[in-house]
């Protein structure tokens, strides 16, 4: 799939539990699809296999661990990671300079991506665990943290998207989950948009997952979107 079709801005997170099912979901939307998200609950159950599945399909991996730990050990695991030769990887930006630094010391070719604020969480939940100020603060305040670390890739809401761009300039791949198409039900997810105000907002690549999973037609949920990020790329 090359740059130009609206594929290669969505990816699918395959928040399945089984490789045959990563690998069905796979096989009906790969036509539609330019990278596949492997998460917390697919690769705690099947590891590596899910990656080669992904790159076996001749896609891009996204390998969404978002590790948050301490420096030595952020630096050795996604050394570890990049090996895999996964297109890109998450870390949460709350691990700080230090680990963020060891991180970017050692992706290899992989794109590293810091997630900011997490979109379930709202100004309530944020102020809950202590982050004052309200979700756009908080993504401005790690994003900057975490280019000051060297990292360029950044996870975050499409509502604090504009305001990154803004901030960080043309070099920033920023990366948007919570995407919902119109109508479509929420789930968790605090802060969404469509696909069509996401890109229109500066996202680069949009994380889609439940709105394509739980699909009655996977294969037309994903076309459905990669149309809609079309009509949003045209003048
Ligand atoms: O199903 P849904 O479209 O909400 O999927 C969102 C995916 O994006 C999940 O895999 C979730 O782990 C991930 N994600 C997120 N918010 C972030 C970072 C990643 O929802 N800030």
């Amino acid at each position: 799939m090359d740059d130009n079709d609206p594929g290669s801005r969505i990816a699918l997170a395959l928040d399945v539990p089984t490789l045959d099912s990563a690998k069905a979901l796979i096989d009906r939307t790969r036509e539609h699809i330019g990278t596949f998200k492997v998460g917390l609950e697919l690769y705690t159950a099947v590891g590596p296999a899910a990656v080669e599945a992904v790159h076996a399909a001749g896609a891009k991996c996204c390998l969404d661990l978002k590790l948050h730990d301490i420096p030595a050990t952020m630096g050795r695991s996604v050394a570890r990671a990049a090996c895999m030769g996964v297109a890109y990887l998450t870390v949460h930006g709350l691990a700080g300079l230090d680990s963020l630094r060891q991180a970017s010391d050692n992706a290899g070719s992989a794109r590293l991506l810091a997630v900011t604020v997490l979109t379930s969480l709202d100004e309530a939940a944020l102020q809950a665990i202590g982050l004052s100020g309200g979700p756009q603060s908080a993504a401005d305040r790690l994003a900057k943290l975490a280019w000051d670390a060297g990292v360029r890739g950044f996870v975050t809401s499409a509502h604090e998207c504009a305001a990154l761009r803004e901030a960080l300039g043309p070099d920033a791949f920023l990366v948007t989950p919570g995407i919902r198409p119109a109508g479509s039900d929420v789930g968790d997810q605090k802060r969404v948009m469509t696909p069509r105000d996401a890109i229109k907002a500066g996202a680069d690549l949009l994380v889609v997952g439940r709105p394509i999973r739980d699909a009655n037609n996977p294969t037309e949920a994903a076309a459905e979107i990669a149309r809609q990020v079309q009509l949003a790329l045209s003048p």
